[in-house]
């Protein structure tokens, strides 16, 4: 008798898309993005590709979609960290401003294909006023990693699905081990703060392997409950703003359900007008210094009859409709656990209503042309 298969799904691995795969490759990415970038005699960060380049005066960072939504979030460890001033910006807005480009400043291009035309052209831009350019690229060998003075790859392997998931977290690692290595160079972190952080990293893949399959069945609970809404917010504040960014890309992207990213204190600027019953909310309400505030603004969305999901740790004192508790890592390194929820939300409502999951209508994985 005979077997049948194509190299399509034989590659998928038994996942019904590439894009579970890839959100469920995670760890890995993570694992393999801290090989060779970890001493571990001391514990602390190596980034040799970096060792021959000044700690930047000023960073610019210059991406765009998803890539973007990582640089915001890096840009807040790097000012934190590293004290290094960080400016984020849409490569396509970037590229046709005069921006102010100092000879100690630096350009951080951030892209998973290495191909993005808008980062290429702001990448020749800052190279043509005398900047300097590191490369943060998935694609060895890419135009981006070519014509870069620096590059670090994201080791996170070939991305298949149009919808980027694991690349942003391998982007991530890499911006959490740049903020780690200028902070160590510039002598500024506490020695055991590093190590700290180094020791969270390398303990992520272990923490996060536990707890996808979990999270997936949340998804799919919650994906069936809300796959009717014509509309999302999705609010967080801090580290979480950008992640809120990300979630909300991620469903309109695949789902082609309406969603916008917003910074929670902003509601009260005009969007809480549109909030009632049917337009519900996804909030980021992790365990930071930021959680009382981001829960007020929840209680106001609450108060107009919103329906609220929320990203929450446990032994917080949040009361909204579904809130969806994540286990709690080291500060900032929640974020890779919020991450694939968010993902996952988003690939279980599009899957829950039929759409082209790895193929959406419009877009294309690299966008090479204007
Ligand atoms: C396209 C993809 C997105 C991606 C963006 C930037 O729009 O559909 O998923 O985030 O390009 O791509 P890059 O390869 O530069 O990171």
């Amino acid at each position: 008798h005979t077997i049948t298969w194509d190299v399509q799904s034989a590659q998928k691995g038994g996942y019904k898309h590439f894009m579970l795969k890839e959100i469920f490759e995670q760890p890995r990415v993570i694992h393999d993005c801290l090989l060779g970038r970890v001493d571990h005699a001391t514990n602390e960060v190596s980034l040799p590709e970096l060792d021959a380049m000044p700690v930047p005066k000023r960073l610019h960072i210059v991406a765009c979609g998803t890539s973007f939504h990582a640089g915001l979030w890096g840009k807040q460890l790097i000012e934190s960290w590293a004290k290094v001033p960080v400016n984020v910006e849409i490569a396509s807005e970037f590229r046709y401003r005069q921006p102010i480009l100092e000879p100690e400043d630096m350009v951080l291009a951030i892209s998973q294909s290495g191909e993005t035309i808008d980062t290429l052209a702001g990448l020749r831009l800052a190279k043509e006023q005398g900047v300097k350019v590191v490369g943060l690229c998935n694609v060895v060998g890419s135009t981006i990693a070519r014509e870069s003075n620096y590059v670090v790859y994201t080791q996170a392997g070939p991305e298949i699905s149009v919808a980027s998931t694991k690349a942003m977290c391998s982007q991530l690692t890499l911006l959490t081990l740049l903020a780690l290595y200028w902070s160590r160079r510039k002598g500024l972190m506490a020695d055991d703060e590093r190590k700290k952080a180094m020791r969270g990293l390398l303990g992520l893949p272990e923490v996060l392997e536990a707890s996808l399959p979990a999270m997936r069945d949340k998804a799919r609970f919650l994906a069936r409950t809300y796959s009717e809404a014509k509309s999302f917010f999705y609010l967080g504040r801090g580290l979480c703003y950008p992640l809120a960014l990300e979630g909300a890309l991620k469903l309109k992207e695949i789902s082609y359900i309406h969603a916008e990213g917003y910074a929670s204190g902003e509601m009260k600027h005009g969007p809480i007008a549109l909030v009632d019953p049917k337009f519900p909310t996804f909030a980021l309400a992790l365990n930071d210094a930021l959680y009382p505030k981001v829960k007020s603004n929840l209680i106001e969305v609450q108060a107009r009859g919103g329906k609220i999901i929320a990203l929450t740790h446990p032994g917080l004192d949040l009361s909204v409709d579904h809130p969806w508790l994540l286990p709690e890592v080291w500060g900032p390194l929640n974020a890779f656990l919020a991450l694939p929820a968010l993902q996952l939300f988003a690939y279980e409502v599009a899957d829950y209503l039929g759409k082209d999951v790895d193929q959406p209508r419009n877009l294309a994985k690299s966008v090479t042309v204007e």
